[in-house]
């Protein structure tokens, strides 16, 4: 089991450049069951649950193919963007299996679509996972409402509707995949369905750019009402998604926790909007630098600001253990507030492990700085927390082994890669125990 070994201490600097959105590209590659024609998405980012995601497809039938960017001949500086292809003309199979699913809980995208597509779904309930229980009861209530009778048995999902009609859907709760997968349901069903209390998340935007792109026909996209006029069929598009906020923010606090001075390039500042904001009342300098590029400069001095989780644009739940991170660093006491799920504070005893001063009651947690954080063996959980001791493994004194960082995998494409890049000493090893960082930051047996 891989872990990371990161030597803290050092600023990062220079650029980094962010990849495509995981939390895009898992609704849009759903989509591509939409259609039997081929479907192609650019600035996939290769991660395990998009790997996961093309093995789901594959085994339903798809042809799934990755095309690896070939170096432009005339030797232009923009890095060309590699490619998925996913051509589900024949879908031999709409299951999507147990053994597959309960590594990748985005599973609940195919349900919607692989019903309106085929009248038929079988789809193994993905179980919760470390930040809460994940229930889809919001899915399945509104393709109900779309004439799809629903059985659950055996750990599965049985979906089946000869053809899905239009329906005026309110979510009793703000959800990002159910707002995807009944968008994506209503694109094929027969008349107009309006989704009301929608997720309003830039990946909903992004999916509902591809489907129109499709043939779709849909409005309000990136509004919290959608109105969608089902169509016969939907044909084949190409289509590149968006780059990953999440990712970008994540890197916005680690240029800030380390004092550094770092561009994160190829992102897109309008998504970032509440992550900027906060590190700004923190005393963080942050600049648009360019349409695709945000610098982040490091304070003397961190100042402490609270934070409540909220849907977008509020501030993003997949940044709160990141900003936790930033937030033991900070002179005085910042409240965490989680509103979105019932679990997701498993950061928290690691970086106490390292030295934060945190105490956490009920879905608040009262982080008191600055605080002096030591190297420690500490465990990833899930994959957001495993960034947030990232972020502290490089203000530590010493070394911090991270283990499990596979959960890092999942959304994080190349991540030792870009830090090392911006000046982090930090080394992937296998279960043989590292070597020690020289001096100069290169490893040595
Ligand atoms: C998406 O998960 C993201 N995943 C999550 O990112 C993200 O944290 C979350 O949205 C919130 O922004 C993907 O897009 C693949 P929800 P999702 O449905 O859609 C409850 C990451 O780190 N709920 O918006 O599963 C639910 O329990 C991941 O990249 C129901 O009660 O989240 C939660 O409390 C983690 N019933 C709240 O709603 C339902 O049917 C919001 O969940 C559905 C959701």
């Amino acid at each position: 089991m891989d872990k990371f070994i990161i030597r803290g201490g050092n600023p990062l600097t220079g650029t980094v450049r962010v990849s495509g959105a995981k939390n895009s590209a898992l609704p849009l590659m759903a989509a591509a069951i939409l259609t039997e024609e081929e479907i192609a998405l650019e600035n996939i980012p290769h991660v395990r649950d998009i790997a996961t995601e093309r093995r789901l497809l594959a085994s339903m039938g798809a042809v799934v193919e990755l095309h690896e960017p070939v170096a432009p001949e005339d030797g232009s500086s923009t890095a060309p963007l590699s490619h998925t292809t996913i051509c589900c003309r024949s879908l031999s199979e709409p299951v999507a299996r147990y053994e597959i699913v309960k590594t990748m809980r985005a599973s609940s995208l195919v349900l919607g679509p692989l019903v309106a597509r085929t009248g038929l779904a079988r789809v193994a309930m993905p179980g919760g996972c470390a930040i809460g229980g994940r229930p889809i009861d919001l899915h399945l209530k509104g393709l109900e409402k779309m004439g799809a009778s629903i059985v659950q048995q055996h750990g599965y999902i049985e979906a089946r509707a000869p053809r899905l009609r239009g329906a005026h859907i309110v979510f009793d709760r703000i959800t990002v995949t159910g707002t995807e997968d009944l968008l994506m349901a209503a694109a094929l069903a027969e008349g107009e369905s309006v989704l009301e209390n929608c997720a309003r998340e830039p990946e909903v935007a992004d999916l509902a750019g591809l489907l129109t792109a499709m043939g779709a026909r849909i409005e309000g996209a990136g509004t919290s009402t959608l109105r969608v006029h089902g169509v016969r069929s939907l044909h084949g598009a190409r289509y590149c998604i968006n780059p990953d906020r999440i990712e970008a923010g994540t890197f916005l606090m680690a240029g800030a926790i380390t004092g550094g001075d770092l561009t994160v390039a190829g992102c897109n500042p309008d998504h970032l909007g509440a992550v900027i904001a906060k590190l700004r009342e923190a005393g963080v300098r942050v600049d648009v630098v360019a349409a695709d590029a945000v610098r982040v400069r490091g304070a003397d001095k961190l100042a402490a600001a609270d934070i409540s989780t909220e849907e977008y644009p509020g501030f993003p739940t997949d940044m709160q253990a990141q900003y936790m991170a930033l937030a033991t660093q900070a002179e005085g006491v910042s409240l965490v507030r989680e509103n979105i799920f019932e679990n997701r504070f498993m950061h928290v005893q690691e970086l106490v492990r390292m030295g934060a001063s945190i105490k956490v009651d009920g879905n608040t947690a009262t982080v008191r700085g600055p605080a002096r954080l030591s190297s420690a063996a500490v465990m990833c959980s899930d994959l957001r927390a495993s960034a947030s001791l990232v972020l502290a493994a490089l203000v530590a004194d010493g070394e911090t082994v991270l283990d499990r960082v596979y959960h890092m995998d999942r959304g994080y494409e190349r991540f030792e890669e870009k830090l090392r890049g911006a000046g982090a000493q930090i080394q992937r090893m296998g279960d043989v125990f590292p070597p020690r960082f020289g001096p100069s930051g290169a490893t040595h047996a």
